[in-house]
């Protein structure tokens, strides 16, 4: 079952991600205040990474050296200057925050980075960037945020070049089905694994400081684990790998992590596009794209590059 089955139409599921767009836009001075001048600091130092050993791990099994590198929704971009510094070749940063985009040019500038980064919608990316990319990556707290799951991937994929990857590092969806809280807190089961409602964000988005603000509403969605493989293998992708982690990698669930349930925290999904890529005619397409151009009918009102 779709979220549009149950929940939302198509014009709500717009305006829910314009919505949550606002949310993160306000949030992002909030994160930069937490983060920005020590991110500054630390990546001054050619061998600083944040990047852990599971990532390192798959983005050198995809040879990511010489590779041209998008990372969807890449927030400030530190991960994305990070593997610019494993040897990636051109490396573009898609976020719809204004404010993120903003932070990422700094810290390149600092890094001394060639990374360069566009703010757009991620159902809405420039066609000259579509089939550019070998690697395309989605990390922490993305997933959540797209009420079509399909939509969002075939979106992705058209930014990979024939015989491209898709690699996705991003927290278990078995996760959402309990309250985050602090190391030792309580564990409190709060809805099924099967969830579709959307979920209603009223505390804000500061994850890094906890800070108290007059918060804009953000909504964030569920999909399961099967619905997020299969949006991928319907957007005319290949599973390459598929594996799952007890660690925990977000901001949030620390009562899970300390609780060391043996749950699935993490987990690293690659697609593989088909070489030669498909005819466009196969791939999902619905009312958030023209038909017949590739060309959105709807952009986030933000700059490019
Ligand atoms: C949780 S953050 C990603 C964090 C990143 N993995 C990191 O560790 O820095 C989610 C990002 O997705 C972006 N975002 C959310 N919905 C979006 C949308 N519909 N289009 C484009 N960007 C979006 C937000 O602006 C935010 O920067």
């Amino acid at each position: 079952m779709s979220w549009k089955d149950v929940v939302m139409s198509d014009k709500d599921a717009k305006s829910v991600m314009a919505q949550n767009l606002e949310a993160w836009e306000q949030v992002a001075p909030i994160h930069a205040r937490h983060n920005q001048d020590n991110l500054l600091k630390a990546f001054s130092d050619p061998g600083f990474t944040l990047l852990d050993d599971v990532a390192i791990g798959v983005l050198k099994a995809l040879e990511v050296a010489d590779k041209d590198v998008a990372q969807v929704c890449c927030n400030n971009g530190r991960e994305l200057i990070c593997i610019e510094r494993l040897g990636a070749a051109n490396c573009v940063g898609f976020d719809g925050a204004e404010g993120f985009v903003e932070q990422g040019r700094e810290l390149a500038n600092a890094a001394g980075s060639q990374a360069r980064f566009v703010c757009c919608e991620a159902h809405a990316f420039p066609p000259e960037y579509h089939g550019t990319f070998d690697i395309v990556l989605i990390t922490i707290g993305v997933l959540s945020w797209m009420p079509d799951i399909d939509r969002f991937m075939a979106s992705v994929t058209r930014l990979l070049r024939p015989g491209g990857a898709l690699f996705i590092y991003e927290h278990h969806p078995i996760l959402f089905m309990f309250e985050p809280g602090p190391p030792k807190g309580p564990i409190v089961w709060e809805l099924s694994y099967f969830d579709k409602s959307p979920y209603l964000e009223k505390d804000g988005l500061d994850y890094y400081g906890g800070e108290s603000y007059d918060a804009k509403p953000a909504t964030s969605f569920s999909h399961t684990m099967a619905e997020i493989i299969m949006s991928g293998v319907k957007s005319g992708l290949r599973v390459e790998d598929f594996t799952e982690y007890p660690t925990h990698i977000s901001n949030t669930w620390y009562n899970l992590e300390s609780a060391e349930l043996g749950l699935p925290m993490s987990y690293t999904l690659v697609f593989r596009a088909p070489d030669p890529a498909p005819p466009l005619v196969s791939r999902p397409r619905g009312p958030y794209l023209d038909a017949n151009a590739n060309i959105p009918l709807w952009r986030h009102t933000c700059s490019k590059v």
